[in-house]
This record gives structure tokens, sequence and C-alpha cells, in this order.
């Protein structure tokens, strides 16, 4: 299974495709993970990411880009994988496409989470007192949700076009919107 998670910060990509990886037997792919564990390692990349991901903006797609060739280079991959935080504009999901076909393993979904922009607020607040994640300040909400719909919304055209999109309502128990995935990509199911 070849699956991405597209939504906003907050609709619970990351929540979700943890346990969609020990549902599906496949490794789960963040982008924003990769770059943290590189500002934590004090990489030259890492570096560079730290303050563009604290204000809330977006890293160079090249960087982003180099990162994933190298990620999908390891034999993990070959069965499928769950991909969370990328493609974040339509230059990034047209080199996704790219990518994907050069390495004969063209995308099966893209799952949509939607949750409304307050609930988004409310949530990330709730990780802000719990985790203390260094981009979930309210200035840096603001701005990704702002980068969000300005670069990241116009790419869910983008797989509505291929045929791969599938919406899946991101409001409930986790349980919940995780049945609505399974269902979602399940045999039978209408993508569009
Ligand atoms: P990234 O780490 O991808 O952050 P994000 O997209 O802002 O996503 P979040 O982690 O905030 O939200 P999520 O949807 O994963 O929600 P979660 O499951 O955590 O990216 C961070 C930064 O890295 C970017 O701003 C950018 O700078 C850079 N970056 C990353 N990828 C890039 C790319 N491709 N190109 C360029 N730059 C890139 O849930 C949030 C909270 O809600 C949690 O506390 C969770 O417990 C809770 N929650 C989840 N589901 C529910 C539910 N159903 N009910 C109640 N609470 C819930």
């Amino acid at each position: 299974m070849r699956l991405l998670l597209l939504g906003a910060p907050g609709s619970g990509k990351g929540t979700q495709a943890a346990r969609l990886k020990d549902s599906l037997g496949v490794p789960h792919i963040s982008t924003g993970d990769l770059l943290r564990a590189e500002v934590a390692a004090g990489s030259k990349l890492g570096l560079e990411a730290k303050e563009v991901m604290a204000r809330g903006e977006l890293v160079s797609d090249a960087i982003l880009l180099g990162m994933l060739e190298d990620r999908f280079s390891r034999a993990d991959t070959a069965g499928g994988f769950i991909l969370d935080g990328y493609p974040r504009n339509l230059a990034q999901a047209d080199a996704l496409d790219k990518l994907l076909a050069r390495i004969g393993q063209p995308m099966d979904f893209a799952v949509q989470l939607e949750v409304p922009a307050e609930l988004l607020v409310e949530r990330i607040a709730g990780r802000a007192k719990a985790e203390g994640r260094a981009d979930d300040n309210p200035e840096s909400v603001r701005k990704r949700l702002q980068v969000y719909e300005s670069q990241t919304a116009p790419v869910i055209g983008f797989y509505r076009q291929h045929g791969q999109l599938t919406v899946v309502d991101g409001v409930g128990e986790l349980d919940v919107v995780f049945a609505r995935i399974i269902e979602a990509i399940s045999p039978g199911h209408d993508v569009g």
C-alpha cells in the first residue's frame, strides 16, 4: 500500500500515520520528523532548516526532494509506505509523481483529513502544552495555517485530477477517524 496523508497542521496526519503503519505493515515517512531529526543532530541541513521551521515556513523544495530520494532508496519502502507532510506545494507534488514513476511505485491513495480551523488551533495548543514543539507557538501556527491555505491546499486538486484523492472527516475519536481511513482505502471505495 502506497499512501499519502494530506491535511492542515493539527489535522491528525502524524497520529493516524503511526496507527496505519502498524496496521498496514509499511513504514511511516514524515518529512517533519526527518527534518526534526536533522535539527536535533545539528547537521548542516538541520542548521539550515531550523529557523525556517520555527517560523512556520517551508524548507526549500531541493532539500526536501534530496531527503525523500534518500529515504525511498532504503529497502523498507519496497512494500509500500505512508507519506506524511509531503508534498506541500504543487512543485513537490510534481516532483513526487516523477520520483515514484521512476522507482515504479505509483501512489495508490491520497487521503485528505478534513478538520475545521478552530479545532486545528485547539489541538496544536494542546500539543504545545504537552510537548513544547518549537513551531507550536501562536505566531508560527498562524503562519503554518496560512502556508497550508496558500501553498498546500492546491495539492488536493492535483490528486483529485489524478483520481487518487479520498476525503476523510478528521473530527472524532482517534479510533473512529482511523476506521474511516481504513474504509476509504478499502477495495471498492470510490476515489476521485
Ligand atoms: P510537520 O511536522 O509536517 O507539521 P505539520 O504539517 O504542521 O503537522 P502537525 O504535526 O502539526 O500536524 P499533524 O496533522 O501531523 O497532526 P498530529 O497528528 O500531530 O512539519 C513541520 C515543519 O517542517 C513545516 O512547518 C515546515 O517548516 C517543515 N516541513 C515539513 N515537511 C515539509 C515539506 N514537504 N516541504 C517544506 N517544508 C516542510 O496531531 C496534532 C495534535 O492533535 C496532537 O496533539 C494529537 O494528539 C491531536 N489529535 C490528533 N488527532 C486527534 C483527534 N482525532 N482528536 C483529538 N486530538 C487529536
